[in-house]
């Protein structure tokens, strides 16, 4: 039987990355494979670039294009051999962070998004994707907290990341059975505990 894929979004400061080691070994005492993989990223290939995503500044179409070509390769390498072995993947962002991202947050036509999304992965979306929301700027306060070097998303201002935080929500308003949102002001364990219960009605 094919494994289920789960992905993880939500803006910058969210918290999702935290959960998602979690929900992993979660699955994992229920007795099945997880791969747990990210994007920009999950492959040699796609980590590459995701340096050059994360650092250097670029066109905006160059910028979609690279994700999606990471994207290419990871599903490749990666997502589409796990699930039809029958593991489940477990992804930190996928397609939605770029609809949100290069879309909302750069205005890129969603025309284009849909051209490459369709061509990518027309036949591969997640089971279920986690939207981990927050008000702006309590997830601002959080990166300031971690007080590490920011990327070039974490570095855009607080207009960037308010389109990016609606285009999510208007997504999530679009796929209401796929993508479930998640307060993120709750406490760690109200939060696992939700997490707990979407992945079992939804999932299991
Ligand atoms: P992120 O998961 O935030 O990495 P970390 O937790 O290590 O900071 O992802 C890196 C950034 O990449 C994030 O700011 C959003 C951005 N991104 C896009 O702009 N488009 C995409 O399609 C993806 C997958 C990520």
């Amino acid at each position: 039987m094919r494994g289920k894929f789960i992905t993880f979004e939500g803006i910058d400061g969210a918290g999702k990355s935290s959960h998602v080691e979690w929900l992993a070994e979660w699955l994992r005492s229920r007795g099945l494979v997880v791969q747990v993989t990210r994007e920009p990223g999950g492959t040699v290939l796609g980590e590459k670039l995701r340096e050059m995503l994360l650092n250097d500044s670029m066109h905006l179409e160059t910028e979609t294009l690279l994700m999606f070509a990471a994207r290419r390769e990871h599903l490749a390498q990666l997502i589409e051999p796990a699930l039809a072995r029958g593991e489940w993947v477990v992804c930190d962002r996928f397609s939605d962070a770029t609809y949100a991202y290069q879309g909302g947050g750069r205005g890129l036509d969603r025309a284009k998004f849909q051209i490459l999304e369709r061509w990518v992965h027309e036949h591969v979306q997640p089971d279920l994707t986690l939207l981990f929301d927050l008000p702006l700027d309590v997830a601002r306060e959080r990166i300031v907290l971690a007080s590490r070097i920011l990327d070039r998303f974490e570095q855009e201002r607080a207009d960037f990341h308010e389109r990016v935080r609606q285009a999510y929500l208007e997504r999530a308003h679009a796929h209401p059975s796929r993508i479930q949102v998640i307060d993120a002001h709750n406490s760690l364990d109200n939060i696992r505990k939700r997490l707990e219960q979407i992945v079992i009605t939804n999932c299991l």
